[in-house]
């Protein structure tokens, strides 16, 4: 028995295993790796990739992440709030389009008062009953989620960015913890969301033994959904002079993740298809089952400037559904419109 068997079986590795499986040389080992993790997404999800429409509402942000471009030092960037009017003319556009998940995403952005926030999650559920409501808000009160969540909120998405404490420092300014976004992540779960989490591939300080930090943590939280994607740099911010991460670490990554979490809604990221013209394939091959359109207004989009070179037209824009499919059903894949609720 291999490590890929090992792994697929749900038997936890050493840290030392897990290091070969992301840095091996052995091409029948890595094969084996994608092969496994295509075959556990396929058993578990068939050929099905599920799409959620991806609303970026605000690019405030109040937080400083050394990484990102909205970040609050970042005084080149024209910010903008959606109205909650156009917000439900984004969510009845991609509701007519097949989408039944929608993912509020925005900055941490102060002028979202639970008040405010809950008054747009309420009118996202009382028109569109059916759907999903996924947010990724940055963090906020234990009571805050809560409120969020009896207003009809049912996931959230956030990232851990990195399970090592040194070097969650070294992403982002002092007064932020690698602890209190954890709890965050606990205090979400314990609520009742489906949660999301994830991390950034090849961030500037990264080291190889951080992953196992990263994989050690996703098996304890068990989130419903794990997003990563490589990290890319934005010139508006201090890192704008770092490599990006690699897709080679990210695909080996997301296959481990999917062997780890067999049912985990994990997408192929936005940062994974810009990083590589073919870097969404390549996710799903390596067992990815999500993707994220962009269903945001255009002229929103183009100031969503996480990073650098972000994709936001084409495939990868919500009104182009069909070039996705047709994309996907080049290898065998097709998008679904179920809402894919998390099933473990
Ligand atoms: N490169 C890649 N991903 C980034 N994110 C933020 N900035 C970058 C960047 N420069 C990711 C973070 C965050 C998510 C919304 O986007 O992981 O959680």
């Amino acid at each position: 028995m291999d490590l890929v068997d090992k792994l697929a079986q749900e038997r936890w590795l050493t840290g030392k295993e897990f290091k070969t499986l992301l840095i091996t040389e052995n091409e029948n080992l890595r094969a084996k790796l994608f092969q496994t993790a295509q075959q556990v997404a396929l058993a578990n999800f068939g050929n099905k990739i599920y799409i959620r429409g991806l609303i970026e509402f605000t690019n405030h942000c109040q937080r400083d992440c050394l990484y990102c471009g909205l970040r609050c030092s970042n005084k080149h960037l024209e910010r903008y709030r959606l109205t909650n009017e156009a917000i439900l003319s984004c969510c009845q556009a991609g509701y007519a389009l097949g989408f039944r998940t929608f993912v509020l995403q925005g900055g941490e952005d102060r002028y979202y008062s639970d008040d405010v926030m809950c008054r747009l999650v309420a009118a996202m559920r009382t028109a569109f009953p059916d759907c999903a409501i996924t947010l990724s808000l940055g963090e906020r009160s234990f009571q805050s989620y809560k409120r969020l969540f009896e207003a009809g909120a049912n996931r959230y998405l956030l990232r851990h960015e990195t399970a090592d404490a040194l070097h969650y420092s070294r992403l982002h300014p002092p007064s932020y913890s690698l602890a209190a976004r954890m709890e965050c992540l606990y205090a979400l779960k314990a609520i009742g969301y489906q949660v999301g989490t994830g991390f950034m591939v090849g961030s500037p300080y990264q080291l190889t033994d951080y992953f196992l930090d990263d994989l050690e943590f996703i098996k304890t939280l068990n989130p419903a959904m794990v997003g990563i994607g490589p990290f890319l740099p934005n010139k508006d911010t201090p890192f704008r002079h770092q490599k990006p991460g690699s897709l080679e670490d990210t695909i080996r990554l997301l296959a481990i993740l999917r062997l780890m979490l067999p049912k985990a809604l994990i997408p192929a990221t936005t940062a994974l298809a810009t990083l590589h013209p073919m870097g969404r394939q390549y996710g799903i091959l390596a067992g990815a089952n999500v993707v994220m359109p962009n269903l945001s207004p255009l002229e929103a989009r183009e100031k969503y400037t996480l990073y650098d070179g972000i994709v936001h037209t084409g495939a990868e824009a919500a009104e182009s559904l069909k070039l996705l499919n047709s994309q996907l059903n080049s290898f065998g894949y097709e998008l679904t419109v179920d809402r894919g609720d998390y099933q473990g």
